[in-house]
């Protein structure tokens, strides 16, 4: 029996598996309850209690060499057969990740997809501007506040580099670029210089809109997004248009919504009004449209900029915009399901 038990370790000791077939072989052969290890075992219960404790001793040593030569096949096959390209079917599926589109990505995604029915065309700018398409072509003074330090990132002064503030940027591209009539969506990220807040951040998203042609009105701004809310938050969504300015639109309104989070309750996402602002508009300046070579006897236009962090707040229900920016998968995988 004793001389068995070595033979069989020497056997273990130097088997070479060809593949997952040849593992597979040595479980049978060695470890498998019919195996020959089962068998020992079997017959040392047999044997007269003199022997037995040696010979128990050394198949012991047997048992734990083929349990340890078993796991080293089957690794080496693993590695073996990923490095060959070889599939084997039989080892377990390995969990597959995928990621899922950020939340902004999915307002952005509808926001496109709205305006794509009504005839927008979707356009793209640049981030680091000039202060002609950012500031002075938008008929910003030369002393407005908005140019200041406090909200501007400048990334050189004279001449002016800086991270744009808007995407009203893009309007003057676009206005220098093509001839009326112009029907564009244009989103993107920009940049302030603000405190981070669960209101507020350095940078975050907007989708600018424009809309010049002949005989535009503020009839059609309203009509048009009138009909984006609806469309965003549903039939019952309630929509308000206060008078507002900028110094690029004339006259100028800011478009509030019905609070979604507390339904007109009060929170601090409504700053307990009930309202939430998600977007500026107007008639486009006729500066603005001079300095884009467009004569404004002839066209009219109209333009907003919503805030996607805010639609996207307000779709969700999420009360804190830094979770936007923050990377953690708990709140990210919760979107997983929504397309
Ligand atoms: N650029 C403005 C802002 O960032 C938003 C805005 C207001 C854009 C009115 C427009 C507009 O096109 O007509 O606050």
């Amino acid at each position: 029996m004793v001389d068995r038990i070595l033979s069989l370790k020497k056997e273990v000791d130097e088997y070479q598996a060809n593949g997952p077939a040849g593992v597979e072989e040595f479980r049978l052969k060695y470890i498998s309850r019919k195996g020959v290890l089962g068998e020992l075992f079997e017959a040392l219960k047999k044997m007269p209690p003199e022997e037995k404790k040696n010979a128990g001793k050394i198949l012991n040593e047997l048992k734990q060499a083929a349990e340890a030569k078993f796991k080293a096949l089957t690794a080496s096959v693993v590695t073996a057969s990923s490095v060959s390209g070889e599939i084997d079917l039989t080892l377990p599926p390995v969990p597959n990740k995928i990621g899922n589109p950020h939340p902004l990505t999915l307002t952005k995604m509808r926001i496109i997809e709205i305006f794509e029915r009504l005839g927008f065309n979707v356009e793209d700018g640049p981030e680091i501007e000039d202060d002609w398409h950012n500031f002075s072509a938008l008929n910003f003074p030369e002393n407005h506040p908005a140019r200041e330090m406090q909200d501007t990132f400048f990334i050189r002064k004279d001449p002016d580099v800086l991270l744009r503030t808007h995407t009203s940027n893009v309007q003057i591209r676009l206005m220098e670029s093509v001839k009326p009539p112009v029907r564009a969506i244009m989103p993107g990220r920009v940049y302030r210089n603000e405190a981070i807040s669960a209101r507020a951040h350095c940078f975050f998203h907007q989708v600018e809109g424009l809309y010049v042609d002949k005989n535009v009105s503020f009839a059609d701004l309203k009509q048009t997004l009138y009909h984006f809310a609806k469309e965003m938050y549903g039939r019952d969504i309630k929509i308000r248009f206060r008078p507002s300015f900028f110094p690029f639109t004339e006259p100028s309104a800011e478009i509030d919504i019905s609070c979604l989070i507390c339904k007109g309750a009060g929170c601090s996402v409504c700053k307990h009004t009930g309202w939430v602002e998600i977007a500026g508009s107007g008639m486009v300046h006729p500066n603005v449209l001079r300095n884009c070579a467009i004569d404004p006897e002839e066209y009219t236009g109209f333009a907003f900029g919503m805030g996607i962090e805010r639609v996207t707040m307000l779709r969700y229900q999420i009360n804190d915009l830094r979770l936007f920016s923050e990377n953690d998968v708990r709140f990210l995988r919760q979107f997983q399901s929504v397309i």
